[in-house]
């Protein structure tokens, strides 16, 4: 079983997943009305992963005889300057994803959850990884300027992009 400290970090999680999906979901509108159909796919993706993750929180809490307790789900930012304020939005989202999946890591540690804490283990690397894509997309764009034929091979690129990874 949980401690009521643990399952609620838990259901929060939810919520910042869910949160996420929103999130990306706004800047592949945004990306849509700007003409960078490519990005915007990617950001659609993105959201769709969100979903999973959430998903992963929502039947892990179950499985275990927990509680899922929905919260609301904030309104995300509609509006953006770039396609860089875009990725380096995300990325500033996912280093605060990060802080709170390690949140929770330390209280299942003190509450000695293991199995949270080995649940948790497939999304600290997951967030390795999700700052890194997101961290290079931030670099390249301003490597490249952020405008221009280097933005639309950007574009192009991004959107080759298949499916969500997780
Ligand atoms: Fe579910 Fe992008 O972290």
């Amino acid at each position: 079983m949980f401690t009521q400290e643990v399952q609620e970090a838990l259901n929060h999680q939810i919520r910042h997943e869910l949160y996420s999906a929103y999130a990306y979901l706004s800047m592949s509108a945004y990306c849509e009305t700007i003409n960078l159909s490519g990005i915007a796919r990617w950001m659609r993706m993105q959201g769709q992963e969100e979903m999973n993750h959430a998903m992963k929180f929502f039947d892990f809490i179950n499985d275990r005889g927990g509680r899922v307790v929905l919260e609301a789900i904030d309104q995300p930012p509609a509006e953006f300057q770039s396609p860089l304020d875009v990725f380096e939005r995300a990325l500033a989202h996912e280093r605060a994803v990060t802080a709170s999946i390690n949140e929770i890591y330390r209280l299942a540690t003190v509450a000695n959850d293991y199995p949270t804490q080995v649940m948790l283990h497939w999304f600290i690397e997951e967030q390795v990884e999700e700052e890194k894509s997101a961290g290079e997309i931030v670099e390249l764009l301003k490597l490249s300027g952020g405008e221009g034929p280097a933005l639309l091979m950007l574009d192009r690129q991004l959107g080759a992009r298949k499916h969500s990874d997780h």
